[in-house]
């Protein structure tokens, strides 16, 4: 079994799942979907949804809400597709297969980016925050359903343990609070809105994030307006 966390290692994982994901994974993350769905649709405007997967969210965004959805795997893709063509979700502009590290989307192109299940499942999800920062207009929403690791204790030892059997599934158990502070304090451009626990047992949480409206000048570029 292999244990890297990286893109090829998900678009297998995800082509094994695309065919059974609905059943498997459908009524468990129910409410936390519902609740997502509200929040982005509070917001409305263009909304982009990262590792939009089967597209099993779709069919909740209002027609308040224009949706552009991405994913690594064109299999879980198709699905998605499916679900346009027979639901007739006409407020669904395209799906592309994209990388969400790397998006091919100008700089403040959406109202809200919302991503389900799928900071733990990247690579580098501080590289993919920021790649949502970068594309999410100023006064923007980024709402996320994710599972939240433990700090520490007993718990984050056994999550720490079992990620390279969850690798090969497709995600990471572990994934502490700490790792979305240090991040946001990192950023210096978005805020912490709001983190609802979501069941399945409270270890997912709905998390809410603002992008300021104005950039956070850096220290050292206010010294250099200031001599100049
Ligand atoms: C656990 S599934 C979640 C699917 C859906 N958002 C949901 O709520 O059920 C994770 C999804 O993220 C996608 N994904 C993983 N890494 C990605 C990446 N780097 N770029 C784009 N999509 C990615 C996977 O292909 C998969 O469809």
């Amino acid at each position: 079994m292999g244990t890297e966390f990286n893109n090829d290692t998900i678009e297998k994982a995800y082509a094994r799942w695309a065919p059974i994901y609905d059943l498997v994974f459908g009524a468990l993350f129910e409410r936390a979907r519902r609740a997502a769905a509200e929040a982005v649709n509070r917001v409305g405007g263009r909304v982009l949804e990262v590792g939009v997967g089967t597209g099993i969210s779709l069919p909740d965004y209002g027609r308040v809400t224009r949706v552009v959805g991405v994913d690594l795997s064109e299999p879980m893709l198709r699905k998605a597709q499916e679900k346009i063509r027979d639901l007739h979700l006409t407020n669904v502009e395209g799906l592309s297969v994209m990388d969400a590290e790397r998006m091919a989307f100008p700089d403040s192109s959406f109202d809200v980016i919302v991503a389900q299940l799928v900071v733990t499942t990247v690579p580098d999800p501080e590289a993919t925050l920021d790649e949502f920062v970068r594309v999410l207009k100023p006064g923007g929403e980024i709402v996320l359903v994710s599972r939240v690791g433990a700090d520490k204790g007993p718990r984050r030892v056994v999550e720490q343990w079992l990620t390279p059997i969850t690798r090969f599934l497709g995600w990471r158990l572990e994934f502490p609070w700490g790792r979305y502070e240090r991040w946001v304090e990192r950023s210096g451009s978005v805020r912490v809105v709001e983190r609802r626990a979501m069941p399945p047992f409270g270890h997912f949480s709905l998390i809410r994030f603002a992008k300021t409206k104005a950039a956070v000048a850096q220290p050292d570029r206010l010294e250099a307006q200031a001599a100049g």
